[in-house]
């Protein structure tokens, strides 16, 4: 029987890597970059499961898929890809992550968001925007949101509007995550250690925004083996994955710890999306392990005999043992993972664990 710290020692070698073994342009290679999303996982992770209990041509099922790490890696390494979230933003991001685009028709976009004339001045909008926006930034985020309707692609660049809705917000740039108040005035800001001034337009983030995800998607596209993919915008403890699965790679969400729609709160603005916060996991402690254990059920329950589930966990609290035995699963391995890139405010030794687990 195997230690703990010597599955430690194993597991150090294969997925606690440092900087130099994986810096981040790497773990932010091609579509994963998207756009920004807290609380994901890094690729090569589910690289290194898949290659392990997959195939090409394999269900993958993610039932809280998040910014699409698990699915895109699936469709890199030539398996089916399906997943499930509850926040309208982030199926939005997987479905764009994972969708193909033809060169001819980007180009076309390109040039069709370019020309859009003048933006003028209106009234415009919810309490939310009047309030976290310059005016000139708001006017030139609302006529980029006008040109998208007429592109072959209305979802890629509507991702790529809540990108630069997301910088060009009245935010310190030291607390993009949750900025708390916007900023009217000049601040000291921690990340740049220097005096910085709020921002007053949204342009020159959608024009640098356009450019980066068109070589993105181009990029992926090289790669890819797989284009099939399906996102559902569901509560995955009432879902069940579109068929039989072969590997399930997630990380749940962590009590108390990211609020998946606030951290979103100006896409849901500017995109028109409907929030259900009130379905969303993890926002309290309550009902947490009911809540995952369901999820985790009709995951087990779906998966192929041989399947696996690797669930990617922060479990300070003790609470995965007795979820997996309410979901019927049992325990394979428990792998501790460094984790090392915590930077700026959120700098420290970070650690979360893997579970490999079989019904
Ligand atoms: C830790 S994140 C997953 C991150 C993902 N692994 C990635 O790399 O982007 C957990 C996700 O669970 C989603 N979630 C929370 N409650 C849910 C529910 N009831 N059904 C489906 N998804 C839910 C959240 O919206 C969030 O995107």
């Amino acid at each position: 029987m195997r230690t703990q710290a010597v599955l430690y020692a194993d597991i150090h070698l294969e997925l606690s890597w440092s900087e130099v073994e994986l810096p981040e342009r790497e773990r932010t290679k091609h579509v994963h970059r998207l756009h920004p999303y807290l609380g994901k996982f890094v690729p090569q992770l589910v690289e290194v499961f898949l290659r392990r209990y997959a195939q090409p041509g394999d269900l993958v099922w993610d039932p809280f898929a998040g910014s699409g790490t698990t699915l895109v890696e699936a469709n890199a390494f030539g398996a089916r890809a399906a997943g499930c979230d509850i926040s309208a933003f982030n199926c939005l991001l997987t479905r764009v992550k994972t969708a193909e685009y033809e060169p001819a028709k980007l180009l076309g976009d390109v040039v069709q968001l370019a020309h859009g004339g003048r933006p003028e001045p209106r009234p415009e909008a919810s309490a939310y925007v009047g309030e976290w926006y310059a005016p000139r930034a708001l006017t030139e985020l609302l006529a980029f949101r006008d040109r998208i309707a007429a592109t072959a692609y209305p979802d890629l660049w509507r991702v790529v509007l809540s990108r630069a809705a997301r910088s060009a917000r009245l935010a310190r740039h030291d607390d993009l995550d949750f900025p708390a108040e916007p900023v009217r005035f000049e601040y000291f800001c921690h990340k740049h250690r220097r005096v910085c001034r709020p921002v007053g337009e949204a342009e020159k983030f959608l024009r640098r925004y356009v450019r980066d995800v068109v070589q993105r998607v181009h990029e992926f596209a090289t790669i890819r083996r797989s284009s099939d993919a399906a996102v559902f915008h569901e509560d995955a403890r009432e879902l069940d994955p579109p068929g039989p699965v072969d590997l399930v790679v997630t990380s749940p969400p962590y009590p108390g710890l990211i609020d998946y729609h606030e951290q979103h709160a100006y896409a849901f603005e500017f995109l028109g999306l409907e929030r259900r916060d009130h379905a969303e996991i993890g926002r309290g402690v309550r009902d947490y392990c009911e809540a995952v254990a369901a999820v985790l059920r009709r995951a087990g329950t779906a998966l192929r005999p041989g399947g696996r589930m690797v669930i990617v966990v922060n479990d300070r609290r003790q609470l995965y043992d007795g979820i997996l035995a309410a979901a019927g699963l049992r325990l394979e391995d428990r792998l501790i993972r460094h984790v090392n890139r915590r930077t700026g405010r959120r700098r420290g030794e970070f650690y979360e664990e893997v579970l490999v687990a079989a019904p």
